[in-house]
């Protein structure tokens, strides 16, 4: 399958364009600085929010991943860089895989994520709440998306290749995934679909 990663320098970005090679996927891979040499990756330099660069990278692209996040203090980039990249796909008629965050995840304390301090502490809420934003953008929008929010705690480690995956309540016990096998989640999700427009996953 030919497929688009934008935000591919980025932790999570850059995993999945691993995992997509892993599978013999075609990659464009989209940068918004320096283009490093990925072997078997096309990569572009480029802005989510380019919408004509985006519309041409789709051309003939069976799945996009958009795996941005804003720079802390620029939050309110996160909504209109969504958007852009949901109105790209829209016209191309691409799937797109939005990865976002934990906080629009039902808490299984009740309520959501974003509003449990267990999970959320005060510093991090400006990224929660762009992510909650995210979601909104994505319910208010045609394309054919889908969010995938991570656990509680999302971080480099290994690929295990086995992970939970469960809807819009936030999975404990533990409440983590490596973003490696964040990185299969979502493979697995582009070449077989689920129900859910909103799921999570976890270890
Ligand atoms: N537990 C959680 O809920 C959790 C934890 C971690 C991450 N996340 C979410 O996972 C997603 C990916 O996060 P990450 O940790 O992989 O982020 P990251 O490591 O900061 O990488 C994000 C990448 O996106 C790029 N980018 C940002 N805005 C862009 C735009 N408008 N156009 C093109 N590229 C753009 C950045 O480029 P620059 O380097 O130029 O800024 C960066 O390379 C985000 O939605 C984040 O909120 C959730």
């Amino acid at each position: 399958m030919k497929l688009a990663v934008v935000g591919a320098a980025g932790m999570v970005g850059s995993r999945v364009v691993a995992e997509a090679l892993l599978r013999g996927h075609d990659v464009t891979a989209v940068f918004r600085n320096q283009l490093p040499e990925i072997p078997g990756v096309r990569a572009v330099r480029g802005d989510a929010t380019d919408r004509e660069l985006m519309e041409g990278l789709l051309s003939g692209v069976g799945g996009l991943v958009a795996a941005t996040r804003p720079r802390p203090g620029d939050e309110a980039a996160a909504g209109p860089a969504t958007k852009a990249l949901l109105d790209a796909a829209h016209a191309t008629r691409t799937r797109i895989i939005v990865v976002g965050g934990a906080g629009p995840l039902h808490s299984p304390n009740g309520g959501l994520v974003i509003d449990d301090d267990r999970y959320v502490p005060r510093h991090i809420r400006p990224i929660a709440a762009a992510s909650v934003h995210q979601l909104e953008v994505c319910r208010a929008h045609s394309a054919d998306w889908v969010y995938v929010s991570p656990p509680a705690l999302l971080e480099p480690g290994e690929r295990t290749g086995t992970y939970r995956r469960g809807s819009d309540v936030l999975l404990t016990g533990p409440s983590r995934i490596s973003a490696e096998d964040l990185a299969v989640a979502i493979l697995d999700e582009l070449a077989e679909p689920g129900s859910d427009r909103h799921f999570t996953v976890a270890r």
